[in-house]
């Protein structure tokens, strides 16, 4: 070996070599060498440097991002997106791409402004709109888009404190799941709490029987919550006792948004409605399907924070929830575009599935309108689209995988009418591409 002793240029002390790990960082043109201890002490005190900048560097590139978020999801394409997916809801869409847009502006200023004393202002939302009308399906869509946490809780499996059931902190403790459990990603996520109207007074309009009395002690919970204020809850399996650790999160930037189906509230609307205009109405022969729709489509765009009211939600909450989101009932056109037309499709759904197994799917159209039809008997809005459809694929689906030859599956309106099973053709062309195949 060349150096048995070296003398370090930083800290001038002669080492010893005596192992390879001693080796000094030498340039043996100049002589110039450093001993492992100082190598050890720079490279502490660089990660201290590091560790010191942090939080300078994070706070500006999360501002950097936001701005990049705010470029990439304006409103209208927001919309764009939503609309894949949508089928009608406009309104909403709109409102809902506003509400996100702002709840990202809102951040960014709170950002850029840490000290500044005018703050905008967060306007949560209330989505109301009739069973299987898109309300969580749209919402499941933003969320993706959007890229920040988002966390659905049922608000009527919350209860008051005290009662037996989970308290209103779950849906923050939810969100902090969603958000990998990030403090700081968890306050500026949205949390969205569906079934909001079940959560209603018992003295309101609803006069449900299964009503809680404590639904009014939740909506008062919430309240703080909704706000803004310090939430505290335990990691979920941990029992809530004085000493458990618990975890922290500020809900001021948290966007909620609040949605049910409000059964009945059309008929608060117009109670209030025929009140101050008597001409309102649409003849007083029994209404068609198609009047009654119209009625309620019209109806439900005209609420008011006073119709809320009288349906029994407490006038501090809607005080609270500034933005009222309202979707319509969808009509046969819609459900028939609903089967086809979005990305994730049912008949498109199907046509995936199928085509696995070299199969070519083909619906007709008036099967289709059928499907619809059975889907409005039902009034359960698209939510019983699929499950029309999937009662008719049952026996193709068991019988197609036990070959593999190319086939073609016809399913006409005698299908959906239960009458005979989708036919089964052979097929000339091999449809599964040669990467699957
Ligand atoms: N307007 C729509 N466009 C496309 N698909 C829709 C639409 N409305 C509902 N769907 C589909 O129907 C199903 C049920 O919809 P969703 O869960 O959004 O109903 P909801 O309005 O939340 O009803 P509820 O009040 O019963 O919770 C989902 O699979 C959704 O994809
Ligand atoms: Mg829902």
């Amino acid at each position: 070996m060349a150096f048995d002793t070296y003398h370090c240029s930083i800290c001038g002390r002669r080492v010893k070599v005596q192992s390879q790990a001693d080796m000094p960082v030498l340039d043996p043109n100049t002589g110039f060498g450093i001993c492992r201890n100082c190598i050890k002490n720079l490279y502490h005190f660089i990660e201290a440097e590091e560790e010191a900048q942090k939080p300078r560097a994070k706070k500006k590139s999360l501002s950097g991002m936001l701005g990049e978020m705010i470029e990439k999801n304006k409103p209208h394409i927001i919309k764009k997106y939503l609309d894949e997916f949508i089928i009608m809801q406009d309104r909403a869409k709109k409102i809902l791409s506003v509400a996100a847009y702002n709840h990202y502006k809102r951040m960014k200023y709170e950002m850029d402004n840490p000290d500044g004393d005018e703050e905008i202002e967060k306007s949560n939302v209330i989505i109301m709109g009739p069973t299987g009308c898109g309300k969580t399906a749209l919402l499941s869509h933003l969320s993706r888009l959007l890229g920040i946490p988002f966390a659905v809780t049922d608000a009527s499996s919350l209860t008051e404190a005290g009662f037996v059931g989970a308290d209103v902190e779950v849906a923050v403790r939810n969100l902090y799941y969603a958000a990998g459990r990030d403090v700081n990603k968890t306050e500026h996520g949205i949390i969205y709490l569906d079934e909001f109207d079940k959560i209603a007074r018992k003295s309101g309009a609803n006069n449900s029987i299964t009503a809680d009395p404590g639904h009014e002690g939740v909506q008062q919970g919430l309240l703080k919550m909704l706000e803004g204020s310090v939430v505290e809850f335990t990691e979920r399996g941990q029992r809530k006792h004085p000493e458990a650790p618990t975890i922290k999160v500020d809900t001021k930037n948290i966007l909620f948004i609040c949605g049910g189906a409000f059964v009945g509230i059309e008929k608060i609307i117009e109670k209030r409605i025929s009140k101050d205009n008597s001409n309102i109405g649409f003849g007083s022969e029994i209404p068609s399907k198609e009047d009654t729709d119209k009625k309620f489509n019209e109806l439900i765009h005209q609420v008011r924070p006073e119709d809320l009211m009288k349906y029994g939600i407490i006038p501090e909450i809607i005080g609270r929830l500034p933005v009222i989101c309202t979707l319509e009932t969808l009509d046969e056109d819609a459900l028939l575009r609903i089967l086809t037309e979005p990305k994730n499709a049912p008949v498109k759904q199907y046509e995936k599935l199928l085509a696995m197994d070299n199969v070519k799917l083909e619906f007709e159209e008036a099967a289709l309108r059928l499907v619809a039809q059975k889907a409005i008997e039902r009034k359960t809005g698209a939510r019983s689209l699929k499950g029309i459809i999937e009662d008719v694929m049952l026996d193709v689906m068991f019988e197609i995988p036990m070959s593999d030859e190319p086939r073609r599956v016809v399913v006409t309106e005698a299908c959906i009418k239960g009458e005979e099973s989708p036919q089964i053709f052979p097929l000339e062309e091999n449809i599964l591409s040669k990467k699957s195949a």
